[in-house]
């Protein structure tokens, strides 16, 4: 099973950026599934259902979610029917949608996840509890599980990639924007990531103008991030094939840039 990911989806740049290298990145790594975080797809905030049904008309198989997940008040309207959306799984039982979907691609049945961070975060639910029963449950079904881990700090990251070795494909990290040059097979067979890095604006600050952002760095006054729609774009993504025990067995960072042009 070959499964290609790819980072937070900034703005009209990132879905641009990814509408234009797909076709080419799924000749070159012919992946089973295809799985995007989703997460500042709608202009750095959340998702809207358009951009939802664009993301899968495009070939996009699962799509993740965040700290932004909420952030589009239509996403109520039609998230517990969006069945390719996920969201984070230790989010509060009251919460709409689901945390984990298990999609069936050439025959194979993959399960997909999605957790939340606690550290420099809102308070939620114990992600590595809440991962040992979805593992538990997700391994009756099949060895292939892939998790992405939405967090901010390394150290939380590497810890529930060590969490999970043995027992989930791969887990990615996501959030921080910037893509970490970390990534191994781990011993048990799990492939990892800190992070995979977004996909938006190259020249901006993780995804936003810089203008505003310097503005607010230099006085401490109040300034709106928002995100650039026009300019140069970055492509972040990990790609990794798994074995028939759900092993991963080969992975490699994809970035993708004006400087670091796609390479066939
Ligand atoms: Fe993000
Ligand atoms: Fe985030």
């Amino acid at each position: 099973m070959k499964i290609l990911f790819i980072g937070d989806i900034v703005g009209s740049i990132g879905r641009d950026a990814l509408q234009s290298y797909l076709p080419r990145l799924k000749s070159k790594y012919q992946p089973d599934a295809i799985i995007v975080n989703g997460e500042n797809a709608a202009a750095g905030r959340g998702i809207t259902k358009k951009i939802y049904d664009d993301l899968l008309f495009m070939g996009v198989d699962v799509i993740t979610m965040g700290n932004h997940t909420w952030d589009q008040k239509e996403i109520f309207d039609f998230i517990d029917d969006a069945d390719y959306l996920i969201r984070p799984a230790n989010f509060s039982e009251d919460a709409p949608g689901k945390g984990a979907v298990t999609i069936t691609k050439n025959g194979k049945q993959l399960t997909v996840m999605n957790l939340h961070g606690r550290v420099f975060l809102p308070p939620h639910d114990c992600p590595f509890k809440k991962v040992d029963e979805m593992v538990e449950e997700a391994q009756k079904i099949s060895p292939y599980i892939f998790v992405d881990f939405h967090a901010e700090a390394t150290s939380e990251k590497i810890a529930f990639g060590w969490h999970l070795d043995g027992r989930a494909s791969a887990v990615v990290g996501t959030h921080t924007h910037v893509q970490t040059a970390d990534n191994r097979i781990l011993p048990g067979g799990t492939a990892y990531i800190t992070d995979v890095g977004m996909t938006g604006p190259y020249d901006g600050v993780l995804g936003m103008g810089k203008e505003n952002v310097l503005y607010k760095f230099k006085t401490n006054l109040p300034a709106r991030f928002e995100v650039p729609k026009t300019g140069r774009a970055v492509l972040s993504g990990y790609f990794v094939e798994l074995n028939q025990a759900g092993k991963a067995i080969h992975q490699e960072r994809i970035y993708i840039n004006d400087d670091q042009p796609f390479a066939q």
